[in-house]
């Protein structure tokens, strides 16, 4: 980094196995690059069982656990990198709610709407925080600038 270059803000982004079937992944790309993101790594892969589990760890307790374990280890996914000024919300805010069904009529211009279905088959991750996504970011890769500087 140059003198006085400020490094942007990270975010992990995932297209999970069903907008990978779907064939979404190049217009979510686009999608993505167009709000001005630049995507610095990706990696596309099939987590097992263990790396789901540890993951999600945070989720464990829920009842939808095993489901979310079976589901995000069901096919390939794709695992991103963004960096923008803001990333973490301005993903969140691009992606829509949780609920891709409910999504479709509150958010119907998000990502989730576009190629989700449901709580669980929602089409895409973000980080929900820059904590989240400093964790998420270095469990996928091998980085030594994960830092979301605040100096
Ligand atoms: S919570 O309970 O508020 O913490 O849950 P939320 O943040 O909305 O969701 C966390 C992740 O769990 C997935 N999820 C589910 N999967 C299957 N079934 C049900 N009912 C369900 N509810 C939530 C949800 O897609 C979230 O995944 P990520 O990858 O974090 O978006």
């Amino acid at each position: 980094l140059c003198r006085g270059e400020r490094e942007k803000e990270k975010t992990l982004a995932i297209i999970k196995p069903d907008g990978i079937l779907g064939n979404y992944s190049d217009k979510i790309k686009n999608i993505i690059t167009g709000y001005g993101f630049s995507i610095t790594r990706e990696m596309r892969i099939q987590l097992d069982e263990d790396a789901v589990r540890s993951f999600y760890a945070e989720h464990s307790s829920k009842s939808f656990f095993l489901s979310l374990v079976k589901y995000m280890t069901s096919g390939p996914i794709l695992v991103m990198i963004l960096e923008k000024d803001n990333a973490v919300a301005d993903w969140r805010k691009l992606i829509g709610p949780t609920d891709a069904e409910k999504a479709k009529v509150t958010h119907p211009q998000s990502i989730r709407a576009m190629c989700g279905f449901n709580m669980e088959r929602n089409c895409v991750h973000g980080s929900d925080s820059t904590q989240s996504a400093s964790r998420e970011i270095s469990f996928f890769f091998d980085v030594q600038d994960t830092r979301h500087d605040e100096l």
